[in-house]
C-alpha cells in the first residue's frame, strides 16, 4: 500500500470542542505539494487512491484541502481517479437540491436560516449512499459549517432502554408529496421527488421502497417507509445510530446549543416555522416510532445531544473535498449567513435490509483485503 502523509484533524479549524482524541484526518496538499495541476492531481489520485479507501473504510473520514480542485467537474474527476463509484441519482431524495452535472448536486439549497439536523444521507430509504463527497466551491463568510456525527459514538452512549426500543420498533417515516406547487408547500413536488408526477411509474418506485401508500383524491401522496435506527457497519461490525428526526421538537432542540447564533426574537419565530411545518400532519416528513407513535420531546433530546456531543462542525475553505462514510458519519448544516455553495456526490447505495459483507466493498475491491474486516477504531 502507498504511504500517505496524514495531519491530525485538528490542524485544520474546527468551531467546536469534540470528544473525540483521535479523529480523522486531513490530507493537506499546501503542506505536501503532491498536485500542482489537474494531472497532478490525477497522478496523486491514481498512486494513493487504494490508501485512501482504505482510510476511509476505517476511519470513515477524509479531507483532501488544497488541491486544485476547480469545480463540479473537477471534483468528479478527483472522486473517479480515486475510485469511489459514485450513483447518479437522487431519486426519493427529501432536500430541496439540483443537479450541477449527472453526478454532483448542490448539497441543499435549503435557507440558511435555519440549521439542518443530523442526519445520514437518504436514511429514510432502504437504498441509501454508501458515502457522500462535499466539495466547496464558495466558502462561506459567516457561519455556514458542516457538522459531522459519529454515529457510532452516539449509538453507544445512547441510554439501554431508549436503545431497545429503538431495536424494537425501528423509525417510521411519514412523508407527504404534492402533485402540484402550491404557496403554502415548502415540500418538494412529486416530481420534484420521484422525477415523474405518472402515478403508475411513481408507484413503481414505491413498490421498490416498499413504502406503504395513500394517495388522495387530487393526486397527492402519502407513504410510510420503515427503516432500522441502527445500521451494523460492514468494516467494523458496530452498530451505528443512522436516522433523521423531523418532529415538532427538533429544530429548537438542535438550536438550542447554539442560541448566540441568532437574534432571540429570530430564533423564536424560525423555531415557532419549523416546529409548525414539521409536526402539521401533512409536513413534507414526520419521524414516528414504528408502530406510528411520536418521539416525546425527551427522547428528541436524549438523541439529537448525543449526537451533537459527538459532532465537530467543519469549517469550509475553498477547494476543500470532504468524503464521508455514510453510515459511520451523519452531517448537517449549520445556519449561514451570506453566499455558501457546497456541492455533493453520493456514493453509489446499499439496501439497509441487505446489510451483509458486500461482494464488492464499499469504496471499490481492494480495501476489505487492504483494511481486514474489523480494522480500525472507527
Ligand atoms: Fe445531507
Amino acid at each position: 500500500m502507498s504511504q500517505l502523509n496524514f495531519l491530525p484533524w485538528s490542524s485544520v479549524p474546527l468551531s467546536q470542542a469534540t470528544l473525540h482524541e483521535n479523529l480523522p484526518a486531513v490530507l493537506d496538499n499546501h503542506k505536501f505539494r503532491w498536485a500542482s495541476s489537474r494531472r497532478d492531481t490525477q497522478a496523486f489520485a491514481a498512486e494513493h487512491g487504494s490508501a485512501l479507501r482504505a482510510h476511509l473504510a476505517t476511519t470513515g473520514c477524509v479531507l483532501l484541502r488544497g488541491f486544485p480542485v476547480d469545480g463540479a467537474q473537477d471534483f468528479e474527476s478527483l472522486l473517479d481517479g480515486l475510485q469511489i463509484p459514485l450513483g447518479d441519482s437522487y431519486e426519493g431524495g427529501v432536500s430541496p437540491r439540483n443537479a450541477v452535472t449527472g453526478r454532483t448536486f448542490t448539497s441543499t439549497d435549503a435557507s440558511g436560516y435555519f440549521l439542518i439536523t443530523p442526519h445520514n444521507e437518504m436514511c429514510y430509504l432502504p437504498q441509501r449512499p454508501t458515502c457522500i463527497a462535499f466539495y466547496c466551491e464558495v466558502e462561506p463568510q459567516r457561519y455556514g459549517e458542516t457538522p459531522i456525527f459519529n454515529s457510532r459514538e452516539t449509538a453507544r452512549e445512547l441510554p439501554r432502554d431508549l436503545t431497545e426500543k429503538m431495536q424494537r420498533l425501528g423509525v417510521l417515516y411519514r412523508r407527504f408529496t404534492a402533485k402540484r406547487p402550491s404557496y403554502s408547500n415548502v415540500e418538494k413536488t412529486l416530481n420534484q421527488t420521484f422525477g415523474t408526477d405518472d402515478r403508475v411509474k411513481v408507484q413503481r418506485i414505491l413498490d421498490k421502497l416498499q413504502a406503504r401508500s395513500e394517495w388522495d383524491e387530487k393526486g397527492n401522496l402519502v407513504f410510510d417507509v420503515h427503516m432500522p435506527a441502527f445500521v451494523r457497519h460492514p468494516q467494523s461490525g458496530q452498530d451505528c445510530m443512522n436516522l433523521v428526526i423531523f418532529n415538532r421538537y427538533a429544530h429548537s432542540l438542535d438550536t438550542a446549543l447554539f442560541k448566540d447564533r441568532w437574534n432571540p426574537w429570530k430564533l423564536f419565530m424560525i423555531n415557532a416555522v419549523m416546529g409548525y411545518v414539521q409536526s402539521k400532519p401533512r409536513a413534507f416528513m414526520r419521524t414516528l416510532w414504528g408502530d406510528g407513535t411520536e418521539l416525546s420531546r425527551e427522547e428528541t433530546q436524549t438523541l439529537l445531544h448525543t449526537a451533537w456531543r459527538h459532532s465537530v462542525l467543519f469549517r469550509w475553505r475553498k477547494g476543500d473535498v470532504l468524503i464521508l462514510d455514510n453510515i459511520l458519519w451523519g452531517h448537517g448544516r449549520m445556519n449561514v449567513q451570506g453566499p455558501r455553495r457546497i456541492l455533493a456526490a453520493l456514493g453509489h447505495s446499499y439496501d439497509v435490509h441487505a446489510m451483509t459483507r458486500p461482494a464488492v466493498s464499499m469504496y471499490g475491491r481492494a480495501s476489505w483485503s487492504e483494511a481486514g474486516p474489523g480494522g480500525g477504531n472507527y
